[in-house]
């Protein structure tokens, strides 16, 4: 539906009063009416590094969920702040490893014999606590885009890459798909390690026999993509191509043409030729948003499910919440600050600088 006139009159006066003062970044799965409001858009990767691109704004406002609102605190200046439009817009996968968890696990693998062996690699998609384990114990961030170097770098950190283990936190799909896709391993390299589990349902001979230890975390928007989808959409569509997230089961992943993050997806589409076809496997507002650009040009671009698949946490950001932030800022009145703890900042940041260095 069309935005709310009033609404976006609105949000335009409170943006243009505050000026450079406000920066707003967009997560590609954002919804159009927020996009349009946004100075930059972008994958969690780019995302991060903009936010850190205009250290004369003292508001970054994030249209986009907890956890980047969180990274976007760590690498900015402490006089700049960071504002989520709705605190309701978390992460359902980042929720699924708690700063206690880990802990357990690492007393795990302790146990086991293996934790000096083990390089942490976090996906960006974890809270601030997780990411400051990551970095306390050695190991890096990494996002859909360079999970793949940030898993060379990984096994390059040890004594010895042959005995070298990750333990990938939070999602085990992005984990698994870059270790055999991208790094010549094979699925009996990766156990899962699940949180909910004595030992993590993992003897210690599975924790000495693994390259990759797996957190067992996915994501619900993508998980719901399954093999059956792929076949469908060849059966019914000849000639498409199949270009998912990373975030899918590896099934749907190796079943696909192309894999790579929301920036991938885009940039894929741009270099395609007219009257190509294309099923898309990621969030719907982002399928939605290109299969209407790349129309005119006469790219014909599906949803790879039959189902509706929005992320229900980033639609949480909507025009009206927008508008209330954008407005209470233009009168002087800074509200849903994400603040990072000192401490906890001091680590994630080592782990996310870490990422930005990665060649
Ligand atoms: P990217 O934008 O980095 O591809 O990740 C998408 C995502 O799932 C964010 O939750
Ligand atoms: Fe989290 Fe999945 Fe939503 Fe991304 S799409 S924010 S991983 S729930």
């Amino acid at each position: 539906a069309p935005s709310d006139p009033d609404l976006v009159a609105r949000a335009r006066a409170a943006k243009a009063k505050l000026g450079e003062k406000v920066f707003v970044l967009g997560h590609h799965y954002q919804r159009d009416e927020v996009i349009e409001f946004a100075d930059v858009t972008g994958d969690s990767f780019k995302l991060a590094r903009d936010a850190a691109a205009r250290p004369d704004a003292e508001y970054i406002v994030f249209c986009g969920v907890h956890f980047m609102a969180e990274s976007a605190d760590i690498l900015t200046g402490d006089d700049q702040q960071v504002i989520l439009p709705d605190l309701a817009a978390g992460c359902s996968m980042a929720d699924m490893a708690t700063a206690e968890q880990v802990a357990e696990c690492w007393d795990v693998l302790t146990e086991a014999g293996v934790a000096e062996q083990v390089v942490p690699v976090s996906y960006m998609n974890s809270s601030a606590d997780i990411k400051a384990f990551t970095g306390k114990h050695g190991g890096t961030i990494c996002t859909s885009s360079n999970a793949k170097r940030a898993l060379e770098w990984a096994f390059d950190q040890g004594e010895d890459r042959a005995t070298t283990k990750v333990l990938f936190l939070p999602d085990q799909h992005l984990g698994r798909n870059t270790a055999v896709r991208d790094m010549g391993m094979s699925l009996d390299d990766c156990v899962v390690y699940n949180p909910h589990k004595p030992n993590g349902g993992l003897t210690a001979e599975e924790l000495r026999a693994a390259k990759m230890i797996l957190w067992r975390g996915h994501c619900s928007v993508h998980g719901r993509f399954s093999l059956d989808s792929v076949n469908d959409v060849r059966a019914r569509i000849p000639g498409v191509n199949v270009l998912v997230h990373p975030e899918c089961k590896h099934e749907v992943v190796a079943a696909a043409d192309q894999v790579g993050s929301t920036e991938y997806i885009i940039k894929a589409l741009e270099a395609a030729p007219a009257g190509s076809k294309w099923a898309i496997g990621t969030e719907l507002n982002l399928v939605r948003r290109l299969a209407n650009r790349f129309a005119p040009e006469g790219k014909e671009i599906v949803f790879l499910d039959k189902t509706v698949c929005f992320c229900s946490t980033m639609n949480r950001i909507d025009l009206p919440h927008l508008v209330w932030t954008l407005e209470s800022l233009a009168d002087g009145k800074v509200v849903n600050r994400i603040q990072v703890d000192e401490e906890t900042e001091h680590f994630a940041k080592l782990a996310l600088e870490r990422m930005l260095a990665l060649p």
